[in-house]
């Protein structure tokens, strides 16, 4: 356990650049590896997620090299490229590498077991299972209360197409079916509720698969080799710089400039949140989009600001669902009330968030209220409470022990977090780069 101390900071002023987004990193490696070409991919964020997700296509027989920096090469072998690895593949907590590979292990002809980690062996998989199964993978996994968790063994073959409406808003979800139907026979059709993260739409476009989407429909075909688009630059992690948006806000006197970070609007909710609080930060869309896989990009520039309380709907959720920490926070130092509505899934990340979070800000003094109504659970925190150090958890989540961080930064007095080891599962540089600011 390694723990921090942080007391509040004076102006935090600077430019800095951020490693590539997760979520687009983990695809960037799972379309190269089953795409018959080499794929150069950049800015690569080498966090233990994302070499999850490598390690993983290493023991199914790809080829991956690190390049200079930040880059790597990936020597995929074409959609049925991939081999039976010797033993179970360890994902350590990965859960976009255990959802997503999934979807792909469905398409194999051998049965692989995905081993967990302790907060992913946690983590409900009957959301994955239950279209995958209706795709024809058999599926073994731990079965506790109707809900099903890793490991997951599965039992690849041919499989068929499906038309599906995913019932929880997930992308990961969304994910599998859709790295699953490249394997089918037929279109898979698909239907969310609520738009969430689009990444993988984007960046099969971009390798050239069967895919059209049409508002919240999504129909891929099957059965076809992708095609490299040779080179991938992966723009920065908005779930990253959430934290230093929320450093600069807070910290009275502070300016940061974060630059070439993703602006795909299926992540940018949390830009718009903070604009509707009055939060100064200013967009600068790159004109260069040329190799950052169909993802916009840009600079945001951001300075210290007067808040006020907004209310966040729940069909806003899904484009900032990993950025809720921060949210939560500055909602403590708006003035007025902030209502989240529809925050459920939080209760099933590498923590339950509601409580982590609601835990650590209310010993700092927040006022935070947790309502349920049917199946949805809100967020109510009325602002403008003075929060003032104090002991603090992780809870062994990276997310949390960052928004603490920032929570210890802004606030009045010393903060201590017993243990930020996990911040290496998303953002290993992320106190480095803090103190270049600092
Ligand atoms: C992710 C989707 C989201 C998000 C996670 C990454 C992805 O999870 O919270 O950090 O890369 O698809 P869900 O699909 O469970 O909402």
């Amino acid at each position: 356990m390694k723990s921090l101390l942080v007391s509040s900071s004076s102006s935090l002023k600077g430019d800095i650049s951020l490693a590539g987004d997760k979520s687009i990193a983990h695809r960037s490696i799972i379309l190269s590896a089953i795409t018959p070409a080499k794929t150069r991919i950049k800015n690569f964020p080498f966090n233990q997620d994302c070499l999850s997700t490598i390690n993983s296509f290493k023991k199914l027989g790809i080829k991956i090299l690190r390049s200079r920096g930040n880059s790597l090469t990936v020597f995929g072998k074409g959609i049925f490229g991939l081999k039976k690895p010797s033993s179970p593949i360890f994902l350590g907590d990965s859960g976009t590498t255990m959802r997503l590979l999934a979807g792909v292990l469905a398409g194999q002809d051998f049965s692989v077991t995905l081993k967990a980690g302790r907060s992913l062996t946690k983590r409900p998989m009957l959301r994955i299972a239950v279209p995958l199964r209706m795709m024809g993978a058999k599926i073994k996994s731990k079965i506790n209360a109707k809900e099903e968790y890793p490991p997951l063994t599965i039992n690849g073959g041919t499989l068929k197409a499906i038309s599906y409406k995913v019932p929880v808003a997930s992308a990961q979800v969304k994910s599998a079916i859709l790295l699953a139907g490249l394997y089918a026979k037929g279109k898979t059709r698909l239907q969310e509720k609520i738009k969430t993260r689009d990444h993988t739409e984007r960046m099969l476009k971009v390798f050239k698969a069967d895919i059209k989407v049409k508002k919240n429909t999504i129909v891929i075909k099957g059965g076809r080799e992708l095609t490299s688009p040779g080179v991938i630059y992966i723009p920065g992690d908005i779930s990253s710089a959430s934290f230093f948006l929320g450093l600069a806000l807070l910290i009275p006197g502070s300016r940061i400039r974060i630059k070439n970070i993703c602006l795909n609007p299926s992540r940018t909710g949390i830009i718009r949140v903070l604009k509707r609080m009055g939060a100064r930060i200013e967009v600068i869309t790159s004109k260069d989009q040329r190799l950052s896989a169909a993802e916009p990009m840009g600079d945001l520039i951001v300075r210290a600001s007067r808040l006020k309380g907004a209310r966040v709907n729940r069909e806003e959720i899904p484009s900032l669902i990993d950025e809720l920490p921060v949210l939560m926070l500055a909602a403590c130092y708006a003035q007025g009330k902030s209502i989240f509505e529809g925050v459920q899934e939080l209760r099933v990340k590498e923590t339950d968030r509601i409580k982590s979070i609601s835990f650590n800000l209310k010993k700092m003094g927040a006022d935070i209220r947790v309502s349920r109504s049917g199946n949805y659970e809100n967020i109510v925190i009325k602002g403008k409470k003075v929060l003032k150090g104090a002991k603090v958890s992780s809870f062994g989540d990276h997310r949390t022990a960052m928004s603490m961080v920032v929570a210890g930064l802004s606030s009045k007095g010393k903060t201590r977090i017993d243990d930020i080891s996990c911040i290496k599962k998303s953002f290993p540089d992320f106190l480095t780069l803090l103190k270049t600011l600092s």
